[in-house]
């Protein structure tokens, strides 16, 4: 299905972000593995190695301007091309409004959106002189919500904000031939959910028409979609893969 494809995976040395990668690796797209943790990184990257497909490692914070730049250059340098991208490295957080600190928003709305302004910014002008790109940001249902599953409303604001920015550069990389999409998980089995008790697990299961949690590679699957030529007309879509969650 992506045969010849060149994508970069951010955030993908665990969780989400590593079952998108194998996935678009499986689908036979070449991965540039990001994250800000290189021994787990180098994991994946070797996973993907041995299913004879490339993939290199950058060190990158998506919050600072010149990594994601270079994660970008790095890439084009290596492969010519920039095809895919996924915004997935993100982080939580569950303090309530008068716990949170100013500091401890910032680094939320950092990571989570300014992270994904970045990386767009830093792709749409090779896309844009390639006529084509597939950009998909990972949301989450909390972005709509207002959080009260796992992440507070700070981690609900970002992720909120991730929603409007996907449509609003959706009608910019239009005529330029890029698709702008986004997937908004619910509670899904990584290492970001493990320490949630299982009472309050039990809670989110029954909210869940499916009557599971997620797992990684559910949203991975949605993900290839996205990347592939089968999602050519949709652009600007937020995509739940919740179990039925949200039915919204
Ligand atoms: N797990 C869930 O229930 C769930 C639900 C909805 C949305 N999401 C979203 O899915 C994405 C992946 O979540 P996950 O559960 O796999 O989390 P995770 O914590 O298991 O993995 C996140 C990865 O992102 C990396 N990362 C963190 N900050 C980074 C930065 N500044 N620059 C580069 N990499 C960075 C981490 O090192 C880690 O490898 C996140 O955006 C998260 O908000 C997760």
């Amino acid at each position: 299905m992506l045969t010849g494809k060149v994508a970069i995976v951010t955030g993908s040395g665990r969780g989400i972000g590593k079952a998108i990668a194998i996935a678009l690796a499986e689908q036979g797209a070449n991965i540039v593995i990001n994250d800000i943790n290189m021994e787990p990184a180098l994991k994946t990257v070797n996973e993907v190695k041995k299913m004879g497909i490339q993939a290199l490692f950058v060190k990158a914070d998506v919050t600072n301007e010149e990594e994601v730049n270079n994660m970008v250059k790095t890439c084009m340098d290596t492969f010519g091309k920039v095809d895919i991208i996924v915004n997935n490295a993100g982080i939580v957080h569950t303090k309530s409004l008068k716990e949170i600190t100013p500091k401890e928003w910032d680094l939320v709305m950092a990571v989570n959106l300014k992270g994904v302004f970045l990386c767009c910014k830093a792709v749409f002008p090779f896309m844009m002189d390639q006529k084509s790109g597939k950009i998909i940001n990972i949301a989450s249902v909390a972005g709509k919500r207002g959080g009260g599953l796992l992440g507070n409303s700070a981690y609900a604001a970002s992720k909120g904000g991730v929603i409007a920015f996907t449509k609003g550069i959706a009608r910019e990389g239009g005529k330029h031939g890029i698709n702008v999409n986004a997937i908004a998980p619910a509670f899904t089995e990584t290492d970001m959910t493990k320490d949630i008790d299982l009472e309050k697990k039990e809670t989110i299961i029954k909210l869940v028409p499916l009557g599971r949690t997620g797992r990684p590679e559910d949203v991975a699957q949605a993900v290839c979609f996205l990347a592939s030529s089968w999602s050519d007309y949709m652009t600007g879509e937020i995509m739940d893969v919740d179990g039925g969650l949200m039915m919204d």
